[in-house]
C-alpha cells in the first residue's frame, strides 16, 4: 500500500518537475524587465517558505504522535509484574511466560551470549515493546497485555544461524 503511494506520488513530482524545466526553458525565449521579475519571485518565495513550514509542522506532528517515546511506560501506582528474561542463542528463557489481561509487566532482559533482540509482538503480530539483550547489561522496558492471545516473542538483532528461529510465545488469559 505504502510502496504504491510512494511510487505514485514520485511519478506525479517527476511529472511535475520536468513540467517545470520545459516551462522555464520556453519562458527563457522571452525577454522582460528585470526588477518586476524579481520582485514578484522575491514574494512567491515568502509565500512558499512559509506554506513549507505549515505543511512541515503539520506533517510533522500527525506523523510523530504515533511514536511510544511519550506514552508512559506503566502507569503511576499501578501493580507491576516483573520478570526477569534472558536471551540466549537461540532462544528465550522467561521467569513467567502466562500473564491475564491488564497486566502490566516490567521484563528486565538481558543475555547469556551475545547481543539479542527481544521484541514482544500481540496476536495480530503488531510490535507492542522492544529492547536489545545486552551481555552484562539488563535492560527494562514495561509492556501492558491489552488482549487475550498470543504472543510471540522474536528476536531482533542477526545473532548467527538460527537467528530466525528464535522465538517464545506468552500466553494472555
Ligand atoms: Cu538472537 Cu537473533
Amino acid at each position: 500500500m505504502i510502496q504504491t503511494v510512494v511510487w505514485y506520488s514520485t511519478l506525479i513530482l517527476i511529472l511535475f518537475i520536468a513540467g517545470v524545466f520545459l516551462w522555464v526553458a520556453i519562458q527563457s525565449k522571452k525577454e522582460s524587465d528585470y526588477e518586476p521579475v524579481v520582485k514578484k519571485w522575491y514574494k512567491a518565495r515568502s509565500i512558499y517558505g512559509i506554506l513549507l513550514v505549515i505543511i512541515m509542522l503539520v506533517v510533522s506532528i500527525y506523523t510523530l504522535r504515533e511514536l511510544p517515546f511519550n506514552k508512559p511506560s506503566h502507569v503511576e501506582g499501578s501493580e507491576v509484574i516483573s520478570v526477569d528474561a534472558e536471551a540466549f542463542q537461540f532462544g528465550f528463557e522467561l521467569e513467567q511466560n502466562e500473564f491475564s489481561v491488564g497486566d502490566t509487566v516490567e521484563f528486565n532482559v538481558t543475555t547469556r551470549d551475545v547481543t539479542h533482540g527481544f521484541g514482544i509482538y500481540d496476536p495480530d503480530m503488531v510490535i507492542i515493546g522492544q529492547t536489545q539483550a545486552m551481555p552484562e547489561y539488563t535492560n527494562t522496558f514495561y509492556v501492558t497485555f491489552e488482549k487475550p492471545g498470543t504472543y510471540q516473542v522474536l528476536c531482533l538483532e542477526y545473532c548467527g544461524l538460527a537467528h530466525h528461529l528464535m522465538m517464545d510465545e506468552i500466553i494472555v488469559k
